[in-house]
């Protein structure tokens, strides 16, 4: 089986966000969470973007020795060399130095001609190469360029000693399919591609950041790109948590794994949005207040019945204790039976009944019903008595 690396760039690409940027403490203390999942890579930062960011790449140096940290530079010498100082203390270090490709980047942006950023790429690759022998080269806006030039141009990379090259759908424009047919046509047409690790990094303009990585993963990706909650620019990066999740619940399917420790997704996801100071949609896949909650009355029994008519991946796959039965007009008998039990009551059939008219009256009137609720109603039934 194979297993797929987890690079996280939730201190790079995630902080680039409008008010994501995070302080050196809070940066660390993501470090240690993603150490603690186990994930791969690290991207801690963009060594010259500030001194702030320089900093805080040497401290995660300093105190994450299980992961590679990965340092960002665009692909010019004064990025490439701050990149190096900055993972100077690293256990393990990668430099991932980054160049569009795309017609409409090359124009307006780069204002540079297709020939000279392949000669560009291949010179940058093999500068950061002096310094480390663990070197990723990224094709910012891959996913909008000519694919007969991006093969060129990872051609170019993989010759000048890249170990990675990273296919990145920098605006999130691509689809599932598209992605798997730019991966079958790169494994064909870039020379060495099978000796370097293929990455991709989607952006989640679209919605689809998660579906294709997936189907980057199924067209032979060795390593994906990500960030905890799908934290990133615009509508963000794809989300770690549903990945790993993804690749985990479908193993089978996928025929490979990861490193991660997927019990330490919740805590980890936690911490970010409490750092940010961000609410979580309580819909947001994996870990939502709702995606292991059950309101509706068929699916509290089915689930009491066996967790799995209506749980494809257990509460404490992700590092939850149990799932949750919330209590509303939408709930069972069953459940709310169930649920007074655990509380201590011990009602006659006939007690639950009438108790249960009286749950649906209050049902009606409140968005959800708590133990409080559940407690009064079961007092006045064993009162009434
Ligand atoms: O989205 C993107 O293209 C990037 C690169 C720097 C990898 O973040
Ligand atoms: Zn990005």
């Amino acid at each position: 089986m194979r297993t797929i690396k987890i690079f996280d760039t939730t201190l790079r690409d995630g902080e680039q966000a409008p008010s994501c940027s995070m302080h050196l403490n809070e940066k660390i203390e993501i470090a240690l969470a993603l150490e603690r999942l186990r994930v791969d890579v690290i991207e801690a930062g963009f060594a010259i973007a500030s001194k702030g960011d320089f900093e805080s790449i040497q401290k995660i140096c300093e105190v994450v020795k299980g992961s590679t940290i990965c340092s960002l530079a665009r692909a010019v010498p004064k990025d490439i060399d701050a990149a190096y100082e900055s993972l100077r203390n690293a256990k393990n270090a990668r430099i991932h130095t980054f160049l569009a490709t795309s017609p409409i980047h090359m124009q307006y942006k780069l204002k540079m001609a297709p020939e000279k950023v392949l000669a560009t790429i291949g010179d940058m690759v093999r500068y950061a190469k002096k310094y480390l022998p663990d070197v990723e080269f990224s094709a910012e806006d891959a996913m909008r360029s000519e694919k007969e030039f991006l093969a060129r141009a990872l051609e170019a990379a993989i010759a000048a000693g890249a170990t990675t090259v990273n296919v990145p759908d920098t605006v999130g424009y691509t689809t599932p399919m598209e992605m798997v047919e730019m991966l079958k046509y790169l494994q064909n047409n870039v020379r060495g591609i099978e000796n370097v690790t293929v990455s991709v990094h989607c952006h989640n303009d679209l919605g689809l950041g998660v579906a294709n990585s997936l189907a980057a993963i199924s067209a032979g990706a060795g390593q994906i790109e990500c960030t905890i909650n799908g934290l990133g620019e615009r509508a963000g990066n794809a989300a770690m948590e549903e990945i790993v999740m993804g690749i985990h619940t479908r193993k089978t399917y996928y025929g490979c794994e990861t490193n991660i420790d997927t019990t330490q997704i919740y805590r980890s996801s936690r911490l970010v949005y409490n750092l940010l100071g961000l609410p979580p949609p309580i819909n947001k896949a994996i870990v939502g207040a709702n995606a292991f909650a059950h309101e509706a009355g068929i699916h509290q029994h089915g689930v009491l019945a066996n967790r799995e008519t209506y749980e494809i991946m257990t509460p404490q796959s992700i590092g939850l204790l149990n799932n949750e039965m919330v209590f509303g007009k939408h709930s069972g008998r069953h459940a709310v039976e169930k649920r007074l039990t655990e509380l201590g009551y011990a009602l006659s059939k006939e007690e639950v009944d009438e108790l249960f008219d009286r749950f649906k009256q209050l049902a009606d009137k409140k968005k959800t019903i708590n133990d409080h609720d559940l407690e009064a109603l079961a007092n006045r039934t064993v009162v009434d008595a």
